[in-house]
């Protein structure tokens, strides 16, 4: 074991010790309550996604003619096909449902403010890149509804002034729906949107570490408590079981509502009700009650908001009166977003 160790050591200059000091970054205690460590959930479902994702690749053929019948084989003849779908489909959606959660808890609580604003600009782009893993995962199947939604979306694209034509023929790669298109949603879905979030989540990490996690102190906590408790092997410990449960949840979720498969696609046929996945409901909504330009430079605007909200939010604070303007400003936002959700999915039409 010795000689081992010794083998390494001469070859790379880096001590245990150092490594465990990198690891044991001491965390504030209000990390404990189960809402304040919602970032780890997210980063745990984005491992389970790589592993599903890489092993459903193997079948996956992302061509026109292909990826139909490729789904179909996945499901119902490769061995577990069913269960890693299922659990890929599932983890996707508690995925977005668990970083709009963190995304909540760093609002309503003022994380996001000197010096985390930009943490707070890359947690944004992290939030579109999971949108668009989301939106391009659904297209792969290449069933009616998803072939539908991606030819809505994309002409929903064209409506934007300027570069609208350009992105719906970058995310096409065509004028219309074409043989390159599912493989284009492929490398998007599987390569691009992915290794970007990879980039992504090693600057959000690194900027957490550098900046640590905000500190609140709460007044059911004795003054004399100790502040922080180390993250190894405490925290660790709390993260390794909720990974624990959330791979049995997945498990449950996979078999009891397993992933099926709509009708093939039919370029020629219109179905009468087009939807997209649920966690673009409130977006479609909004849409069909502003159609056109309006809608889509809103929703532009809205991003916009979103990006530049610290800054808003500090200006708030700084020259009115309203200090806590942004609780009920995340309050109205919030509902708006449930309400549209919960129309689009109540209503056929
Ligand atoms: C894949 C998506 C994401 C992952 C894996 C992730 C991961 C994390 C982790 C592990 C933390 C440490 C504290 C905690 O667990 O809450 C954190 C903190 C933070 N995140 Fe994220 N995050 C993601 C998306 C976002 C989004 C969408 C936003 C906001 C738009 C955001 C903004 C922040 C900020 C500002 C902090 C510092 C909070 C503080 O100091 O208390 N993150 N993130």
């Amino acid at each position: 074991m010795n000689a081992i160790r010794q083998w390494f050591r001469e070859r790379l200059p880096i001590s245990p010790d150092q490594v465990f000091e990198v690891l044991d970054e001491p965390v504030p205690n209000h990390l404990k309550r189960w809402w304040f460590c919602l970032g780890g959930t997210p980063a745990y479902l984005f491992v389970v996604q790589i592993v599903t994702g890489i092993l459903l690749a193997f079948y996956y053929q992302p061509a026109q003619t292909t990826a139909y019948e490729s789904v179909r084989f996945i499901t119902n003849e490769a061995a577990y096909g069913w269960y890693f779908r299922g659990v890929h489909k599932w983890a996707a959606t508690l995925m977005i449902a668990a970083v709009v959660l963190h995304q909540m808890r760093v609002y309503f609580t003022g994380a996001y403010r000197k010096p985390r604003e930009i943490n707070w600009m890359i947690g944004v782009c992290l939030l579109l890149c999971t949108l668009g893993i989301g939106f391009t995962g659904y297209s792969l199947v290449y069933e009616q509804l998803s072939y539908w939604g991606a030819t809505v979306a994309a002409n929903i694209c064209d409506t934007i002034p300027v570069v609208g034509g350009l992105a719906k023929r970058m995310l096409l790669a065509g004028e219309t729906y074409n043989s390159e298109t599912v493989s284009r949603f492929f490398i998007l879905h599987a390569a691009v949107l992915p290794a970007t979030m990879i980039c992504l989540l090693a600057i959000h990490i690194g900027l957490i570490r550098m900046q640590g996690i905000t500190e609140f102190h709460f007044e059911d906590e004795p003054p004399q408590k100790q502040a922080h408790y180390p993250f190894f092997p405490d925290h660790f410990y709390t993260e390794l079981i909720m990974g624990l449960v959330l791979m049995i949840l997945l498990s449950v979720l996979a078999t009891a509502l397993p992933a099926t498969m709509g009708p093939r696609a039919d370029p020629l046929v219109t179905p009468d009700v087009i939807k997209p996945e649920w966690f673009f409901y409130a977006t479609f909504r909004w849409l069909k009650l502003f159609s056109g330009t309006f809608a889509v430079l809103s929703m532009g605007f809205v991003v916009f908001i979103m990006f530049a909200w610290p800054f808003i939010d500090a200006w708030i604070r700084r020259h009115t009166r309203f200090a806590e303007a942004s609780v009920w400003i995340g309050i109205v936002g919030a509902s708006l977003i449930i309400g549209l959700t919960v129309w689009e999915a109540a209503v056929q039409h």
